[in-house]
């Protein structure tokens, strides 16, 4: 998932970091987003170096990649958690001021899960206005992860502590429970390259990141992944991912085959290329003058329907169906003609669809006719709501 940090002016900003190892460690993008005031309290280089993104801070700072990043991020964030939470930008919240980075992009995400770690004087913490703000927080749909009772900076022992780094991480990632512990699962991620001689290919746009998205979704669920990836820029640490790197469709097809048999399910979602050239050269072809070119193209195996072909009753297969027109039959067609429990489907006629971008946006059909529409979220969200779907039928079946 794609988590938005805030960070203010608090002591209890030295907790950051390890919330960031944390979430960085299952796999999670974090975007760090600090108050001036935060700075006194931790540095922007730890957070950029933990987070290995830059830091947000000052709404019209010249590095800022557009004059509108509090919008870009707001599209951006699947979440945001305001850690440690002062009396001030809890009050901001409640009253709706956006005159800062941190406030402004808070407003705009008001749609978004939005979680607030306070942490002060116990004094100020059980102030009337305080308390009052956080009611209207609460009443906002804001989830406040109350703090603590213990020793407080100020020298005095009593209620306002943070909670530590671990708890936070369980209040925003309750999937973090890993139900699909002991389970193996194969996903196919990114394009094909079909060699043509030694330096061409015939490809497609497909960058994986939808793929390594439901890769990183399971694998957070405590399953153990094989994520067979054709050629992308992506690369994956989660402890729990296996990755083998393959270039065409028959190397995809080859490896998922193999690899099938011994899995829980699967879940492609590479753009496979559907012909490759009959004849490669193991050398440049020369351009020959006043002459045009002519590649005899054979089909590749179709990977998803021959494990269709070969899956067994407690195992789950699902694919991605990409469509430009009549979406819903032809996807249809493929979840019957490919033996799946579900398929998801996206079309290249929806903005923020398809190749390349960080969203999507997709219909699950099921072979019983349902369809379940969404609207456009994050690759990460998507995956996770894959994952949720395969853990729920994984638990019907037993
Ligand atoms: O990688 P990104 O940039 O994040 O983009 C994501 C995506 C657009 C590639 C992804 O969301 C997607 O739609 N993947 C499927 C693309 C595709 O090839 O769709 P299709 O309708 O042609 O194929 C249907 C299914 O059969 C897919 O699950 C595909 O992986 C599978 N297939 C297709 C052909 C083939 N020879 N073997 C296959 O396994």
């Amino acid at each position: 998932m794609n988590i938005i940090i805030g960070i203010c002016g608090g002591i209890a900003a030295y907790k950051v970091p390890m919330l960031i190892r944390q979430l960085k460690k299952n796999g999670h993008q974090v975007q760090c987003v600090a108050t001036r005031h935060a700075l006194q309290f931790v540095t922007p280089l730890t957070l950029e170096t933990l987070s290995q993104r830059s830091l947000y801070c000052d709404l019209f700072e010249n590095s800022n990649e557009v004059s509108t990043e509090h919008i870009a991020l707001k599209d951006w964030g699947d979440m945001i958690v305001v850690a440690p939470a002062t009396a001030n930008i809890i009050g901001k919240m409640a009253h709706g001021i956006a005159d800062d980075a941190l406030s402004t992009l808070l407003l705009a995400m008001s749609a978004k899960p939005r979680y607030v770690c306070p942490a002060m004087n116990s004094d100020m913490l059980h102030a009337n206005a305080t308390q009052r703000n956080i009611e209207q927080l609460r009443k906002d749909n804001v989830t406040i992860i109350e703090s603590t009772t213990g020793e407080l900076a100020c020298g005095t022992t009593g209620d306002g502590r943070m909670a530590e780094p671990e708890d936070i991480y369980k209040h925003l990632i309750p999937c973090h429970i890993e139900n699909l512990s002991g389970k193996k699962f194969l996903i196919t991620a990114g394009p094909t390259y079909e060699r043509i001689d030694s330096v061409r290919f015939i490809g497609n746009y497909s960058s994986g990141k939808m793929g390594y998205a439901v890769a990183e979704a399971l694998a957070q669920k405590g399953a153990n992944v094989i994520l067979i990836s054709g050629p992308t820029h992506l690369t994956t640490s989660h402890p729990n991912i296996h990755c083998q790197r393959i270039e065409n469709a028959q190397e995809m097809y080859d490896a998922a085959t193999a690899v099938f048999p011994s899995c829980n399910g699967a879940v492609l979602t590479a753009a496979v290329a559907d012909y490759r050239p009959l004849h490669t050269a193991d050398h440049k072809l020369k351009k020959r003058d006043d002459e045009g070119m002519t590649l005899q193209l054979v089909q590749n195996p179709d990977i998803l329907a021959a494990l269709g072909q070969s899956k067994g009753p407690n195992q789950l297969l699902a694919g991605f169906a990409l469509e430009t027109n009549d979406e819903i039959e032809n996807a249809r067609k493929k979840l019957v003609r490919k033996n799946l429990d579900f398929i998801v489907l996206n079309s290249l006629n929806d903005a923020g669809a398809g190749f390349g971008v960080d969203t999507n946006k997709v219909t699950f059909l099921f072979p019983d006719g349902k369809t379940i529409e969404n609207p456009l979220k994050s690759k990460s969200a998507v995956a996770q709501d894959i994952a949720n779907i395969i853990e729920r039928m994984l638990s019907e079946q037993s």
